[in-house]
């Protein structure tokens, strides 16, 4: 007797600069439990760190390192499809579909646009604008059920539900929808981890100072030195309220998300003992919290015809569901089958 099929989750992360606890706490640490109930499918999106020039040698290198922290991470190969977004040429190819079923004033509104093209100024590409369409094809090409994403992913995702929804209605039925409408999976804490030196803005992989930021294979005492120094707010009373204290709340939340405290449980731990306690019991916490994914790091990175051979499988996997997809797509617009 078959079982019945698992519902399905995709996500990525761009090769763009090294990953952060940001992309941990609010990404990957969700993406691993999940193979327990969802078929998952996890990708590194070079096509989407194009769109910022990239050194080549460095790009590939990347990617290797990404490969090897997610499974350091606990996502492992047998248990969940780790890719290449350019191994699977169908989202490119649905990317362009989508293209025409995407307006101009939806992508101009996007905040990362937004953000990136005042970053970028001397590079405002094509392909910076239309970010968020290849990024719904990433998504639609497996019928995902579920994006687990951090905080700043949603209105992406929310435009990958528009684009959806209006292709479902132009060329499906209620009964046979095209295309599985997806939601987004966003965790209740660590879904926006800010910058330690700039509270108020998020914690990036690529662009902020070296110290804003905390990587995942930064050295513990790194990790502590650059937690000591975090920028905190006037006043020494540790409680959460992002807009008056939004140093000492990302604190907390990086406490939080990293040991599963409460932030009632940590105020009432710090009451009247100041920051220099809190910044103690978060670092240690930090680097407890990524001991065991550095201990697997280096011996995973050294292996790479191993890496190699994890992204192959991932990508004849990833490239049967997709491509399955794209010629569902390609009948309901009239293209005749290959
Ligand atoms: P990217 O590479 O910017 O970030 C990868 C993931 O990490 C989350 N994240 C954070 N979460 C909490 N705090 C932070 N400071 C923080 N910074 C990043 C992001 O929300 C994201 O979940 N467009 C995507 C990549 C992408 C994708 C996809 C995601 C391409 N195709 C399909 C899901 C599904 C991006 O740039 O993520």
């Amino acid at each position: 007797m078959s079982s019945a099929p698992r519902p399905v989750v995709l996500s990525g992360i761009q090769p763009s600069g090294r990953l952060t606890l940001g992309n941990y706490l609010g990404a990957i640490k969700n993406w691993v439990p999940l193979s327990a109930t969802h078929d998952c499918h996890y990708m590194l999106v070079d096509l989407h760190a194009i769109t910022v020039r990239q050194d080549p040698a460095v790009l590939r290198d990347r990617c290797l390192e990404f490969i090897s922290l997610y499974i350091a991470c606990g996502l492992d190969p047998s248990r969940n499809v780790l890719f290449v977004q350019s191994h699977v040429a169908a989202h490119a190819r649905l990317s362009w579909i989508l293209n025409c079923y995407t307006q101009m004033g939806e992508l101009g509104r996007m905040t990362q646009f937004k953000d990136k093209s005042s970053k970028h100024v001397d590079n405002i590409n094509a392909g910076l604008f239309d970010y968020p369409v290849l990024m719904a094809a990433d998504i639609l090409l497996y019928n995902a059920t579920g994006v687990p994403v951090g905080d700043d992913q949603k209105q992406h995702l929310e435009l990958t539900r528009d684009i959806a929804i209006r292709f479902n209605r132009a060329h499906g039925t209620p009964e046979h929808p095209v295309f599985t409408v997806p939601e987004p999976m966003i965790p209740p804490v660590g879904a926006r981890i800010m910058g330690l030196q700039e509270p108020t803005a998020k914690m990036s992989k690529s662009g902020g100072a070296e110290t804003d930021a905390l990587y995942l294979l930064d050295p513990p005492d790194t990790i502590t030195r650059k937690i000591k120094r975090a920028v905190t707010d006037p006043g020494n009373e540790v409680r959460f309220d992002v807009l008056e204290k939004p140093g000492v709340s990302n604190l907390m939340a990086i406490l939080s998300a990293t040991t599963g405290e409460s932030f009632d449980r940590i105020v009432e731990r710090f009451d009247g003992q100041g920051y220099g306690k809190l910044k103690g019991a978060v670092a240690e916490a930090v680097v407890e919290c990524l001991r065991p994914v550095q201990a697997r790091y280096a011996e995973l990175r050294a292996d790479e015809d191993g890496l190699m051979r994890v992204l192959r499988e991932g990508a004849q996997r990833a490239s049967r569901v997709a491509d399955t997809t794209l010629m569902r797509v390609h009948q309901a617009l009239g293209f005749i089958p290959e």
